[in-house]
């Protein structure tokens, strides 16, 4: 139980760092959240700050959730190896609830950063990050789904939705485990209610397409 509450915390830590409100503040000394669309995410510091840095932020983002994924797997291993776990435990259940615990947390960590006061990005990055460690071929699926929208709309926040609705989906046709299709079910209609303000200026009419930047006066 210590072990599952240390990886919890570390998996909320690790997604909690604010990668794209860093950036901007180290490379243009402004705090993203009063630009664009305010969120830390890849896409709005590639409207505000260019391509370099939101394809740099996309990468670390991502990162965060295959490092995350990647601890609590090897950490559960090591403690079902060492028989540290109750006997009546299925060992594939538990293993797969962890990690998939361990994603919600870091998503949650990412949009709900402990460093920013609760703010954050909407979590594609690092859930696309998770959905790699999980199972590459879900995430290949969503990646896909979300180049389709984008070629098709060049609405980032579209695609975004449709790759995340796109998981559950993904999760059910390539029959994984219970614990993963809970993760793809609640993390993509999390991403979505993350997307409520992109909905409204979708329905509006007023969302940015990608390309259009922000003007950063400082
Ligand atoms: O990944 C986030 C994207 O879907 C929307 O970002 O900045 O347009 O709200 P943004």
């Amino acid at each position: 139980l210590t072990l599952c509450f240390c990886v919890l915390v570390v998996a909320y830590l690790l997604g909690s760092i604010p990668t794209g409100y860093l950036a901007a503040k180290l490379l243009k000394g402004i705090d993203i959240r009063e630009f664009g669309s305010g969120s830390t995410g890849a896409t709005n510091v590639l409207r505000t700050l260019g391509k370099g840095p939101g394809a740099s932020v996309l990468f670390i983002d991502s990162l965060k959730g295959v490092v995350a994924i990647l601890i609590a797997r090897e950490l559960f291993n090591f403690a079902t190896a060492q028989d540290l776990l109750p006997g009546t435990i299925n060992v594939d259940i538990w293993l797969s609830s962890m990690v998939a615990l361990t994603g919600f947390f870091t998503i949650l960590g990412h949009s709900k950063s402990i460093f920013l006061g609760f703010s954050g990005g909407k979590s594609v990055a690092t859930s696309i990050g998770i959905l790699f460690a999980m199972n590459w071929q879900v995430a290949l699926i969503c990646v896909g789904v979300f180049g389709i929208a984008i070629a098709i709309s060049r609405f980032v926040s579209l695609s975004s939705i449709s790759g995340a609705l796109a998981a559950p989906v993904s999760m059910v046709i390539l029959n994984q485990p219970l614990p993963y299709i809970i993760f793809g079910v609640v993390g993509s209609l999390y991403v979505v209610w993350r997307h409520k303000s992109n909905i409204g200026r979708l329905i509006a009419g007023t969302e940015s397409k990608l390309g259009q930047k922000v003007d950063v006066d400082v």
